[in-house]
């Protein structure tokens, strides 16, 4: 196996030898590629070697400890007959262990940054069922306890988890790697009157006991483990979506959320049936620290995407998506962590295409694209980490979520697209979902996947699409496709006409969506004169926008500007939104401009209202 990863290392280097030297990449190196079955490094778990197949739990939420605590028991098949199960566990208290239900001398390691505390159990060949007695501690990174005023009827208390990347390890001892699949049952013990939601099959109604139960029948790793408690209704939007939502969301939710149900036939159109059952949508309190997570049945989302016109629904676009690419098919290792996200960024793009048309996915694109040249400055054009094949031995996988998996994933798969015909390109992706349904790829495996289905050495394609440059290579490749949508370049020139001294009332913003407003913005010269942006503002109240995108863009510009007018939007903007997405830029812009002492106001104020995630990234930018 060794012999295998250095193998490919020593050709990666003759490949990014070849590019310095501006030469073709030729097809016998393609054809070298070994299929490196690399180690997870980011499990303590040896799950990979002992069959971890089904999960039992059974737990109780309690709101006044903080505290989820009860029991998990795995079902495993130890065929290779080894002395011992490791599992991955993070600030859990383990009470006991039993095997087969008799106690063992299980031990837990020290905690390893990032990764937590392997816990090991002592198991006999024949072992069926391990059941672990925890409870989770005061550290968790996934979950996020919101007191009853931080919640919109501030009557009653919420709960909420967020696994990935490797967040299920603290309210769960498991197996957790993206290759390592189980189907599970759970019983969860709620406060009377609250209801509570997994990745699995949910209910509708609130149970009167407290006591609900889940079944997920379908492998899926522990990334995918989720679990929502609060004071949640339900509205179905057609037969097989609907949305959840705290009571007073659930209307504007459901408003929102109309085209959900055609979204999901317009995805099975392109690369076949949704395999998951039902597809809802839970619509989560402010503080939620990303867009969306794709928790199979079920995506979590934040409430920021209500924006009252249904104009930035292309995030349930994207997280639907994942139940193709990620769910249904899963990058393999977290440095193969475009497989999921470039996949989907695609995928999404392809949905909204089909549903509102090219000229609104061409906006898209653009938007992405510039996104990807903002994060290749930042990270630096030479840097490792703007590979798609990321490095995170000894990181924390989170530090792999910038842009590039997603948009430098999601363009080397238009340009291929591009170069082989869509319907050609379609027909592989659709393939490719069946191929490897319920399974694992890493990112060599689908090169020679690529390879072997789509380029099969017709060498004029492959100097075209130049794969490993893109894959094993910085910065954005010369070929990368580019979109220069229609509906920008009037945007521009009313753009111009504004920088040029027409009045801003007099700008033509007719039909304009969400995207026309972030390239008008986006565009403006930086920083602006304060008198420049009250025109703006005194036309297009901006700074009282109930678009999150717009409003944060705008609060960045405000910031940089010092125009102190949005200075109180701002302030009620960051008591309330935990979306580290706009979080990170919007604080960042303060310490950049010299307003430091706004930004250590303002997040001394309101960091416990972030999730523990977002009060981690935000703790290095601001402190
Ligand atoms: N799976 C991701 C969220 C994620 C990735 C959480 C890695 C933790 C670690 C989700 O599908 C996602 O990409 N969300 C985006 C929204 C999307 C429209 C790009 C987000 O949250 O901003
Ligand atoms: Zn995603």
């Amino acid at each position: 196996m060794k012999k295998y990863v250095i193998a490919a290392g020593v050709i990666t280097l003759a490949f990014l030898a070849a590019c310095n030297n501006n030469k073709k990449v030729t097809s016998s190196t393609t054809q070298v590629i070994k299929d490196t079955i690399e180690k997870d490094i980011h499990t303590l778990s040896n799950a990979d070697s002992i069959k971890v197949t089904h999960l039992d739990l059974d737990i109780q939420v309690s709101f006044d400890k903080k505290q989820i605590s009860g029991s998990a028991t795995w079902t495993i098949s130890n065929t290779n007959k080894l002395g011992e199960l490791r599992l991955d566990t993070y600030d859990l208290t383990i009470d006991s262990v039993l095997v087969d239900g008799q106690p063992t001398n299980y031990r837990k390691d020290a905690q390893i940054p990032n990764l937590g505390s392997a816990l090991h159990i002592p198991i006999t060949a024949d072992a069926t069922l391990v059941r672990i007695v925890y409870k989770t501690g005061a550290n968790a990174r996934a979950l996020q306890w919101l007191d009853p005023q931080q919640t919109l009827s501030r009557q009653h208390p919420f709960l909420y988890t967020q696994s990935e990347s490797i967040y299920a390890r603290s309210w769960i001892p498991c197996p957790d790697g993206p290759a390592l699949r189980y189907t599970y049952n759970a019983r969860v013990t709620v406060p009377k009157g609250l209801m509570a939601l997994m990745s699995a099959e949910n209910p509708q109604q609130v149970s009167d006991s407290g006591i609900y139960h889940f079944k997920m029948e379908i492998p899926v790793p522990a990334y995918l483990m989720a679990l929502a408690v609060g004071d949640i209704a339900f509205r179905s939007i057609d037969q097989r979506t609907g949305v959840y939502a705290e009571q007073g969301m659930i209307d504007k939710a459901r408003y929102e959320f109309e085209d959900v149900g055609k979204m999901v036939s317009a995805a099975e159109k392109l690369y076949g049936p949704y395999r998951w059952g039902r597809y809802d949508v839970l619509v989560l309190p402010p503080g939620f620290p990303i867009g969306g997570m794709e928790n199979p049945r079920l995506t979590f989302c934040t409430p920021t995407v209500i924006a009252g016109d249904r104009s930035l629904v292309s995030l349930i676009a994207h997280e639907l998506a994942h139940s193709w690419s990620g769910n249904l098919v899963t990058n393999a290792t977290w440095d193969d962590f475009w497989l999921n996200e470039g996949f989907t960024v695609y995928f999404e793009r392809r949905i909204m295409e089909s549903m509102y048309g090219k000229s609104y996915s061409d906006m898209l694109w653009e938007l992405g694209y510039q996104d990807l040249v903002t994060e290749v400055d930042g990270l630096g054009k030479e840097s490792k980490d703007t590979w798609l094949k990321l490095d995170l031995k000894d990181r924390d996988p989170d530090a792999g979520l910038t842009d590039i998996p997603y948009e430098k994933g999601a363009h080397f798969l238009k340009l291929i697209e591009t170069n082989v015909g869509r319907d050609t390109f379609d027909a592989f992706l659709n393939k490719y979902f069946n191929d490897h349904a319920f399974s694992t790829v890493n990112t060599e495996q689908f090169v020679r996947y690529l390879n072997a289905n789509l380029i099969k050495d017709n060498s004029t394609l492959e100097e075209n699409i130049g794969i490993k440059q893109w894959v094993y290579g910085p910065g954005i490749p010369a070929n990368c496709p580019r979109t220069y949508p229609e509906r920008f370049k009037k945007v521009d020139a009313e753009r111009m006409r504004f920088t040029n001294g027409t009045p801003a009332a007099q700008i033509d913003t007719t039909g304009w969506t969400t995207n026309e407003w972030l390239q008008f913005l986006r565009g403006m010269p930086k920083p602006m004169v304060v008198q420049q942006m009250q025109q703006l503002d005194d036309a297009f109240h901006f700074t009282q926008s109930g678009n999150s995108e717009i409003a944060d863009l705008w609060y960045i510009m405000a910031v940089t500007a010092d125009y102190q007018p949005a200075y109180p939007a701002i302030d009620l903007f960051l008591s309330t939104v935990g979306r580290r997405k706009f979080l990170e830029p919007l604080y960042s812009a303060m310490i950049k401009t010299g307003k430091a002492a706004m930004a250590k106001t303002m997040y001394k104020k309101y960091r416990q209202n972030y999730h523990p995630l977002a009060q981690e990234s935000l703790d290095k930018i601001i402190k």
